[in-house]
């Protein structure tokens, strides 16, 4: 249990790292269909392979593009030994994008792949949980499959077109529940709990809020990013022309950093504590690094998924050091 626990944790984050990645190169269009892409099931690494081609076999479903049009396979046939017609073939008209990038592809393909792999542990760790009748393993696995289904519908509601308001909030906050859910499940099955003074207890738990309200707001400072990158501003202008409430985000890791030391400085000579100790003072000194990225240098997109990745970790790190402790 504890191994499949810690491989859902781990596919569960690289699906955060994934869709970051996706965002941040605009490679969510890099596979049209779903759920197969260009029409197969391992997509394409060249563009040979989704340029029309004489005396090919083609299965219904399969795309090209042609003539700056992307087309499907009307129906499993053998192309011509002329050049492309569109007998047996029709244009893709959910979106008018027909370019290939083989980066885009392959990023969305592992977006998706380690999507659905993570619903394979998730799914074993509940129908394990429920025949072993435990109360506590039940409610956590329940919760897990729960939001992995409650994120996979918003994430469709959004495809299909529906505006939803704070969508990304509500979709961060989440994919950040299934992986809190899991480390509850990681502590259960490790059990290993040791005792702490009841003060640096309360600084753990207020380090929690306190990373929670940071994270809620960084996907609220995204949200107008994001708004300002589609309106055409450039890298180099976005922090001008973010909203003044944006300070708060930028100010609050000065509290961030004073709360994670009155717990995680004394931790560092705790053996239980130790890792965690110095997890969350390295998150703490990456995020203060690509805050300053954002801020200084040109907001570079690369420092984009690490940004959001930490601050899921710094949150996940808090609640296992309190999980592990007891007063
Ligand atoms: C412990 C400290 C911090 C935490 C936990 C944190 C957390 C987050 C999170 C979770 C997001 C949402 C990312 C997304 O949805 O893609 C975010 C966005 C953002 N944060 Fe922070 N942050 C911290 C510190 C900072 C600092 C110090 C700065 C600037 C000096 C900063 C600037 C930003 C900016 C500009 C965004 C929007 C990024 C985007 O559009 O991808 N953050 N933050």
């Amino acid at each position: 249990m504890k191994r499949i626990t810690n491989i859902a944790f781990v596919l569960v984050y690289v699906v955060v790292l994934a869709g970051s990645v996706v965002r941040m190169t605009g490679a969510g269009m890099g596979c049209p269909d779903w759920p197969k892409c260009f029409g197969l099931l391992i997509p394409p690494t060249s563009e040979d392979q989704i340029r029309w081609a004489p005396e090919t076999n083609y299965s219904e479903g399969r795309m090209v593009i042609e003539r700056d049009t992307l087309w499907y396979a009307t129906q499993d046939h053998i192309s011509s030994d002329g050049s492309f017609n569109t007998s047996n073939w029709a244009p893709y008209t959910k979106h008018d994008y027909a370019e290939f990038n083989a980066i885009h592809t392959w990023t969305e393909y592992i977006n998706r792949l380690s999507g659905a792999l993570s619903g394979i542990p998730i799914l074993l760790l509940f129908i394990l949980a429920i025949r072993s009748r435990k109360r506590t393993p039940i409610i956590l696995a329940s919760a897990t499959l729960g939001s992995v289904l409650f994120v996979a519908w918003l994430g469709k509601l959004v495809i299909d077109g529906n505006l939803i308001p704070n969508s990304i909030t509500i979709h961060a906050v989440s994919a950040l529940a299934i992986l809190l859910f899991l480390v509850g499940l990681i502590q259960y099955y490790d059990g290993r709990k040791v005792q702490i003074k009841k003060s640096i207890r309360a600084y753990i738990y207020a380090s929690i809020v306190l990373s929670f309200l940071q994270l809620v707001q960084g996907t609220q400072v995204r949200e107008v990013v994001d708004i300002a990158l589609e309106s055409g501003i450039s890298r180099a202008n976005i922090i001008s022309s973010l909203p003044d409430w944006w300070i708060i985000h930028r100010s609050g890791v000065w509290l961030l950093i004073a709360i994670h030391a009155l717990w995680a400085v004394p931790m560092l000579k705790m053996p239980r504590f130790a890792l965690y100790a110095k997890l969350v003072i390295g998150i703490l000194l990456a995020q203060t690094l690509t805050g300053i990225l954002f801020s200084r240098f040109g907001f570079p997109a690369f420092a984009q998924p690490i940004h959001i990745v930490l601050g899921f970790g710094l949150i996940l790190v808090d609640l296992r050091a309190v999980l592990a402790s007891k007063v």
